[in-house]
């Protein structure tokens, strides 16, 4: 099979994700048309044909997709369109998020031929997973692409594939929300970066050091743009549950390949 155009959807408040399904997309040859839905919610459906591909990528949420990033996902309409699914995680658990993205493009016409959950520095608790990716998770990163690039090629009949298994149970995990949320120190230079990037708009320009704490996901962008570092977790009781993830969460986990046999 040839592929016409390679679509690239995926949330990325810290940019792992994001890192990670352009490795992915590199080694699969072809145009690639990204679409970065972190600030964006889309309206209106993105309709793809069966010589298309999809990659979708999202962060793991306590085990889940984030929620916010649903109903853009289901605006990507496949026609037997094969996808190619991606969580990535900080090291403790992807739970269902797998499962809820593979269902999530199955629901709307795609055919998911491969997918996988890599590890990620956590976006919260930054000393788990510090770097990673890293050389050795790269290197397993384009392997997988590669071994997409071959399915691809392989494959003859995209309407009688068999159904992708992947890890994740039923009913999925409840939705959780952390209760931790950055807020700006007295470095903060009122730049207004955070406000223009935060995707819940959970900063206002006029206290620009605050956080509404019932509009923000924790998410990290904030952190991650600050040219003066002032955005963080800060305070008591985010030391204190930071310690006790990190002691629970410290042992490297590698990453989880699920794809089609190749002999199709
Ligand atoms: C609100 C929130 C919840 C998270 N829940 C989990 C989780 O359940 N399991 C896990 O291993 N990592 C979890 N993480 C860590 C992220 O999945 C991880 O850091 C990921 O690499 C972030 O992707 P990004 O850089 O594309 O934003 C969570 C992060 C945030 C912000």
């Amino acid at each position: 099979m040839r592929t016409q155009n390679i679509h690239l959807a995926y949330f990325s408040a810290t940019y792992t994700t994001q890192k990670i399904v352009r490795a992915v997309a590199q080694q699969l040859g072809g145009p690639i048309i990204e679409h970065d839905l972190t600030n964006t919610q889309l309206t209106e459906d993105i309709l793809l044909t069966d010589k298309d591909l999809l990659i979708v990528g999202a962060p793991v949420y306590a085990g889940r997709i984030p929620s916010l990033t649903i109903s853009s996902f289901n605006c990507f309409k496949g026609n037997n369109t094969p996808a190619i699914i991606i969580a990535v995680y900080g090291n403790r658990e992807y739970d269902d998020a797998l499962l809820e993205l593979k269902d999530l493009t199955e629901n709307n016409c795609f055919k998911p031929i491969a997918a996988a959950a890599f590890i990620a520095q956590h976006s919260i608790f930054p000393q788990v997973a510090t770097q990673r990716p890293d050389e050795n998770d790269l290197n397993k990163i384009e392997a997988f692409g590669q071994a997409c690039a071959h399915l691809i090629n392989d494959i003859q009949d995209l309407t009688n594939l068999p159904k992708l298994q992947v890890k994740g149970n039923y009913p999925y995990k409840e939705v959780g929300k952390v209760p931790l949320h950055p807020s700006g120190n007295d470095s903060c230079s009122q730049c207004l970066t955070c406000v223009d990037t935060c995707p819940t708009h959970a900063i206002t320009k006029n206290n620009p050091r605050e956080t509404d704490s019932d509009k923000c996901i924790s998410c990290g962008r904030c952190i991650v743009v600050c040219p003066t570092q002032a955005r963080n977790f800060y305070g008591v009781p985010y030391e204190t549950v930071s310690q006790k993830f990190i002691q629970a969460n410290s042992q490297r986990k590698e990453p989880e390949i699920f794809i089609l046999s190749a002999t199709l």
